[in-house]
């Protein structure tokens, strides 16, 4: 399969977890990858085996929090690549706690890192994806379909990301770009290796969202996202897309 052959591809959240691999699964098909993140050893790393499989991927440090580095980055990738095709919203962190003890800091991170920063880059991206007739994603969660306990800046933040996602699509309704949100469930990556959960839990709450079926792999959500990404989903504009093993469902 060559479905990004001549596309132009920003990933966020590249160097690690499912923008890793979201880059590996792209990058198999074609695509120029611009892979931005924080970690700036991480994204090396996933620069490095895209092209050791004979992928293209530019790698450039960016924190998505900050609105001129989310312009600036759009503006390296078309410069870069000479057009955008696809913006995948994938960075993003978690941190739980009691909602009573969320500090500041960790409620404005969450809102910043998961729904600030694809906003901002959304909005350097859109003319660019309205020439190509390109498309978003975003990495929602199932955290933003329902109520989580212990991460309640987490579950606000996706749930924004959803929504911003729809109201997005129903601006550029009458445009030819897609905008799409995907809402994982637990995956194994870094994200919930480093999960500290606050003292005391009550684990009922937290067997609610945990569900009946083992974790999905990076892998299986970047799948997704490339399907949504690709030609293939020509159909899909303004939806979200549960990829939780039905832990939303029930
Ligand atoms: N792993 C899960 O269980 C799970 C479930 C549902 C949704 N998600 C979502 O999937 C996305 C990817 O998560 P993951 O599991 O691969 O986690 P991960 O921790 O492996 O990767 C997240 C990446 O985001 C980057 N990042 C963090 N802050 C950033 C910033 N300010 N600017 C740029 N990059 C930044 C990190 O450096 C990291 O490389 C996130 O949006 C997450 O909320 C994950």
């Amino acid at each position: 399969m060559s479905r990004f052959q001549n596309r132009v591809v920003f990933v966020t959240g590249a160097a690690s977890g499912i923008g890793r691999s979201t880059c590996l699964r792209l990058g198999s098909e074609s695509a120029q990858i611009y892979g931005a993140d924080v970690d700036a050893a991480g994204l090396e790393e996933t620069a490095g085996l895209v092209r050791q499989a004979g992928g293209t991927m530019e790698a450039a440090t960016c924190n998505v929090t900050s609105r001129a580095a989310c312009f600036d980055a759009i503006a390296a990738c078309v410069a870069k690549f000479g057009k955008l095709d696809v913006l995948a919203n994938v960075a993003g962190v978690v941190r739980f706690s009691h909602a009573t003890e969320t500090s500041e800091d960790e409620w404005n991170l969450m809102l910043a890192v998961n729904l600030s920063g694809p906003f901002f880059l959304s909005q350097a991206a859109i003319p660019h994806l309205i020439e190509s007739k390109g498309n978003i994603v975003n990495i929602a969660s199932n955290a933003g379909l329902m109520g989580q306990a212990y991460t309640v800046g987490y579950c606000a933040s996706k749930a924004g990301l959803i929504n911003m996602s729809k109201a997005l699509a129903m601006e550029f309704v009458k445009s030819d770009i897609r905008i799409n949100c995907i809402a994982p469930s637990g995956t194994a990556t870094s994200l919930v290796a480093n999960v500290q959960f606050p003292s005391n839990p009550d684990g009922a709450l937290m067997d609610r969202y945990r569900g009946f079926r083992p974790m999905s792999q990076p892998e299986d959500i970047a799948n997704v996202i490339a399907f949504l990404a690709s030609d293939e989903a020509k159909a899909v504009h303004g939806a979200v897309w549960e990829a939780d093993q039905a832990v939303s469902a029930g």
